[in-house]
């Protein structure tokens, strides 16, 4: 419901994956190859406002207090002219949207910025807001996005390839049957921008690397055997599996040419010690995204001691999150 002067915000927080989505099988659509499985984090949140702005000719976007440029504002008015095609409106819009966390250091603001957007764009233009929708709606916007619309462990459903409405058939839901009360520790080592975007690295990846249909093929079986590990609460297998899942879809990257590379000398290191964390005992299992910083998967009550020996890691900020909510709309003022 709009708030204020017809502002309506929205927040949603990011999600990590423990079973990657690398790849679009459709691009225009955001259809990927593989299902994701992901956990909804209680830190870093994106709060989006959106009203609309009849009078204007354009779009207006700010981002974290400055003027939206580029590929960031070209991404952002697609994203409403789709919310427009669908409503059969016309107005422009203008959107303020703040991150806690820096832009495009693989600690994806795209999944939290996507995801709110999605749910005040649709609140403020009229379409449907139940989750199911909204998550179809938000995969336009970035992939990941479509996990971020709910909280705690998520699926999203790459859906049949000969599926007779694919973009119905592609959405993510809530895993109401995983029994784990997991923390993943964000070993931050490097906010700077990335120097590939997701979006190229994949294409380039399903387009020459020829480990990909091998990572592909691993991502099935990963997925179900990891839903039904978080069903019988056994983190070792999940953790195993998330691991294993992030290694390849990066070796399949790095097989691309010319070769993706995001991991650093400094990812390594945090490798290491996460290896050494269980060579002592301690649950704790890596994961990576689009970016070199590292993502520690543990228990909830080992969180502060990984994090203490994450800490180590020279030139690492850590943070600990826990599983957070789906986005939300926030009423303010009144
Ligand atoms: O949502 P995108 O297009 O930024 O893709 C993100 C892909 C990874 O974060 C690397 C993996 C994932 O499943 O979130």
């Amino acid at each position: 419901e709009p708030t204020g002067e017809g502002r309506t915000v929205a927040v949603a927080h990011p999600n990590i994956a423990l079973v990657k989505y690398w790849g679009k099988r459709d691009e225009r659509l955001v259809l990927p190859f593989t299902d994701s499985l992901s956990l909804t984090l209680d830190v870093f949140p994106t709060t989006t406002s959106v009203r609309l702005a009849p009078a204007a000719g354009s779009d207006t976007v700010v981002m974290d207090g400055a003027p939206a440029r580029g590929e960031q504002l070209r991404r952002v008015t697609a994203f409403l002219d789709l919310v427009r095609e669908r409503a059969g409106r016309r107005e422009r819009a203008v959107v303020d949207t703040r991150n806690t966390v820096p832009v495009g250091a693989g600690l994806a603001s795209s999944a939290s910025g996507f995801a709110a957007l999605a749910l005040a764009a649709a609140a403020v233009y009229g379409l449907p807001t139940e989750p199911r929708a909204l998550s179809r709606l938000a995969r336009r916007g970035s992939g990941s996005a479509a996990r971020s619309v709910f909280g705690g462990f998520v699926v999203w459903h790459a859906g049949p390839v000969d599926a007779l409405d694919p973009d119905a058939a592609s959405y993510a839901e809530p895993l109401g049957d995983a029994y784990i009360d997991a923390a993943l520790v964000a070993v931050v080592l490097e906010a700077g921008p990335k120097a590939v975007s997701s979006r190229e690295a994949m294409r380039r990846t399903v387009a020459t690397s020829p480990r990909f249909p091998e990572w592909v093929a691993a991502s099935r079986a990963d997925l179900t055997r990891m839903r039904a590990a978080l069903r019988a609460g056994d983190l070792e297998t999940v953790g195993g599996i998330a691991e294993r899942n992030a290694i390849g879809m990066h070796a399949a990257m790095e097989a691309a040419s010319p070769p993706v590379r995001y991991l650093t000398d400094a990812s390594a290191t945090a490798l290491g010690t996460v290896h050494e964390l269980r060579r002592e005992g301690v649950g704790a299992w890596a994961t990576m995204d689009a970016g070199p910083n590292v993502k520690v998967l543990c228990a909830a009550a080992d969180a502060e001691r990984v994090a203490a020996r994450m800490a180590t890691v020279p030139g690492a900020r850590v943070v600990v999150a826990r599983r957070g909510p789906g986005a939300t709309l926030r009423t303010e003022g009144g």
